[in-house]
């Protein structure tokens, strides 16, 4: 298809990546880990970033080899500016400057309120909330100057719906689409995209102990259409057109990779 400055592209080139760099935080496992894949099959550099710094090589090593990206590990906590400032710098040092950022890193603790401490709810908003504040005000005004960027966060069926023993958690998550919606907004004419990826229930370590309860486990299937969990490929396709320039029209957006879930 011809492309407004006279250039031809087929569709496929359009979701290409190459000549892109991106972190994913929390890449060291889970969707971030399968995300990190795709973009780097994609053809993107990508930096794996988490509170662990074994498990952050572990991954990039696995998808630079299978891949041929250049792939590298970053620890850092995303709930401290100082190991957000540490890790733009290793970051800068190793690789260069950061063109997608997938703001994925996020805890859950489950419970009734009464028995959701303090600590509990500071611990879910600074990891879910403010960790994508904190690396998008870092990486994002860099992507303004070249006039180029793609942020996505990872929002969740619970940034529009919830179920009980919640609280921190849902609520972490229906404000990261008002950061998302803002942060497209003050960047809307720079070139940066900022949208959400909002999956349903997928089969990760979060998700352990739904796993290991079969009443629990069932009871999340029949409220799926789909009647199944998501298998973790199928976080890719979504981050990858979200990071590409098949998504150039579409900021402030939220793509809901749920299995019909929030349609009912
Ligand atoms: N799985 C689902 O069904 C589901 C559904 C909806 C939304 N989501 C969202 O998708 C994202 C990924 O979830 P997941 O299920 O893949 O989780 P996961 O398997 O538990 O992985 C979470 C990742 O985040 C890292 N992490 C946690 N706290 C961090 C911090 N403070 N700084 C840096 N890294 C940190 C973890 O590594 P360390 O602990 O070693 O740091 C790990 O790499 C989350 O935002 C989650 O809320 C998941």
């Amino acid at each position: 298809m011809e492309l407004p400055n006279g250039t031809h592209k087929s569709i496929f080139d359009l979701f290409k990546l190459n000549g892109k760099r991106a972190l994913v935080t929390g890449g060291s496992k889970g969707l971030g880990l399968i995300i990190a894949e795709a973009l780097a099959e994609a053809g993107a550099d990508v930096a794996i970033n988490s509170r662990n710094l074994i498990d952050c090589h572990e991954a990039a090593d696995k998808i630079g080899t299978a891949t041929g990206r250049r792939v590298i590990g970053v620890r850092g906590d995303v709930a401290k500016s100082s190991d957000v400032a540490a890790m733009k710098n290793e970051i800068e040092r190793q690789m260069g400057t950061i063109d997608i950022l997938i703001n994925n890193a996020g805890i859950n603790i489950r419970g009734p309120v009464e028995e959701i401490s303090e600590a509990d709810w500071d611990a879910v908003m600074d990891i879910n909330l403010k960790g994508p504040f904190l690396c998008s005000k870092a990486f994002g005004p860099e992507m303004c100057e070249r006039g180029w960027g793609r942020i996505i966060n990872l929002g969740s069926i619970m940034s529009v719906i919830s179920l009980s023993a919640r609280s921190p958690y849902a609520s972490s998550k229906a404000a990261i689409l008002g950061l998302t919606r803002t942060l497209a907004l003050e960047w809307a004419t720079k070139g940066v995209t900022v949208n959400a990826i909002c999956p349903g229930p997928f089969g990760t370590e979060m998700n352990r102990q739904l796993l290991n309860d079969p009443v629990k486990y069932k009871d999340f299937v029949s409220r799926i259409p789909l009647g199944r969990w998501g298998d973790l490929h199928e976080i890719a396709g979504t981050s990858v057109f979200l990071a590409s320039d098949a998504a150039s029209y579409v900021t402030g957006s939220a793509l809901f990779v749920d299995g019909g879930w929030t349609a009912q």
